[in-house]
């Protein structure tokens, strides 16, 4: 069976194209693999989050993946800093990480012509505890956005330098895991092509039932088919793509024959959409809000979850350790 490991921003809410993107494979993935599933608290750290921020951001994604459906009986749901054995193998691994290669990666140049003002050592060697993350559970898949290839690249890297520098058959080379064809693209609002928090356009699992209005609502549209058979231009294709997401085939069948015979109207559409969406959200983010005030229960799932996670990262440290040559007397 493969193991799967999946590390998670600290900060950032979960929005649709998350949930109807990646998230719903990892639902079905945590049955079929042996899934680790990870907040990355420490790398947060490298850009300075107010400590009095810190673990609210954590408590907030951790409640989100939990409501999302994220199950701890079946899978490994741990916070990062609750297993700090990967910081040893994180240094361990930096003695094989020359600084010119950690320099050269895109998200450290990135961050330094962004925060030329904050340039720490976190910062360069991020890419390093991020290979810790995945090697100290020996992973063979890791789903990764775009942004993140390089750096599961620099891991299959030391993954490879190690078992080459110490003529051993240790680490196993992740390879990134895109769900391929399963993927949907799931659109914007404003008429452009993806849903997403840097593009400012997110419909989030926490937006109360009137937010999720106004925003459908607002969706770019344009003035309406004139001719049947006509194309669907991009906004409007957009939202058509959003109500094969939430709503029944027989809305769906409803709107695309009124598109086709030119009797659509994009305001019945939007509202019936808005309302299909809340249908969707409303029960989750009900359950974030109960699953946030749960201490016991996010306690609970937490410790089990990095009781687990110990386990196998010590098994890693301990094999890293002795191959390295530390013994103790
Ligand atoms: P964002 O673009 O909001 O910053 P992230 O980079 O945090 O999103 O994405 C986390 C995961 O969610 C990635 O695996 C990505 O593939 C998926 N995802 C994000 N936006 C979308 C979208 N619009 N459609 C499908 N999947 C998405
Ligand atoms: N760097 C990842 C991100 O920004 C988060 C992350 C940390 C991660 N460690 C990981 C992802 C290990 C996958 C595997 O999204």
């Amino acid at each position: 069976m493969d193991t799967v490991l999946s590390g998670i921003r600290s900060t950032g809410r979960l929005h649709l194209g998350n949930y109807f993107g990646a998230l719903r494979n990892f639902i079905k993935m945590q049955h079929d693999a042996r899934c680790f599933f990870f907040i990355a608290d420490y790398h947060s750290l490298t850009t300075h989050p107010d400590p009095k921020m810190l673990h609210d951001n954590v408590r907030g994604v951790l409640s989100e993946y939990l409501a999302a459906g994220l199950d701890p009986s079946v899978a490994t749901i741990y916070v990062q800093s609750d297993v700090p054995t990967v910081a040893e193998l994180s240094m361990l691994l930096s003695m094989h990480a020359p600084v010119g290669e950690l320099e050269r990666t895109a998200s450290f140049k990135d961050k330094i012509r962004k925060h030329p003002d904050n340039v720490n050592a976190g910062l360069l060697t991020y890419p390093v505890l991020m290979a810790a993350d995945i090697l100290q559970h020996r992973a063979d898949k890791v789903p990764v956005g775009k942004d993140q290839e390089q750096h599961l690249e620099m891991t299959r890297v030391y993954a490879r330098r190690f078992n080459s520098f110490y003529g051993v058959e240790y680490f196993k080379e992740p390879t990134a895991y895109n769900f391929g064809t399963e993927l949907v693209k799931v659109p914007g609002l404003d008429g452009s092509g993806k849903m997403g928090k840097s593009e400012g356009n997110g419909l989030y699992l926490s937006d109360p039932d009137e937010e999720i209005r106004k925003k459908v609502m607002r969706a770019v549209s344009d003035s309406g088919p004139t001719r049947e058979g006509e194309p669907m231009t991009e906004p409007v294709a957009n939202l058509f793509t959003l109500l094969r997401l939430v709503s029944s085939p027989d809305t769906v069948a409803f709107f695309t024959h009124a598109y086709n015979s030119c009797s659509i109207r994009y305001g019945d559409l939007k509202k019936q959409l808005a309302e299909d969406i809340v249908a969707v959200v409303a029960p989750i983010r009900q359950k974030i809000e109960q699953i946030r005030n749960d201490d016991g229960f996010l306690h609970r799932v937490t410790s089990e979850g990095a009781e687990r996670a110990r386990e196998s990262s010590s098994k890693t440290l301990a094999d890293v350790r002795e191959i390295m040559g530390i013994k103790r007397f």
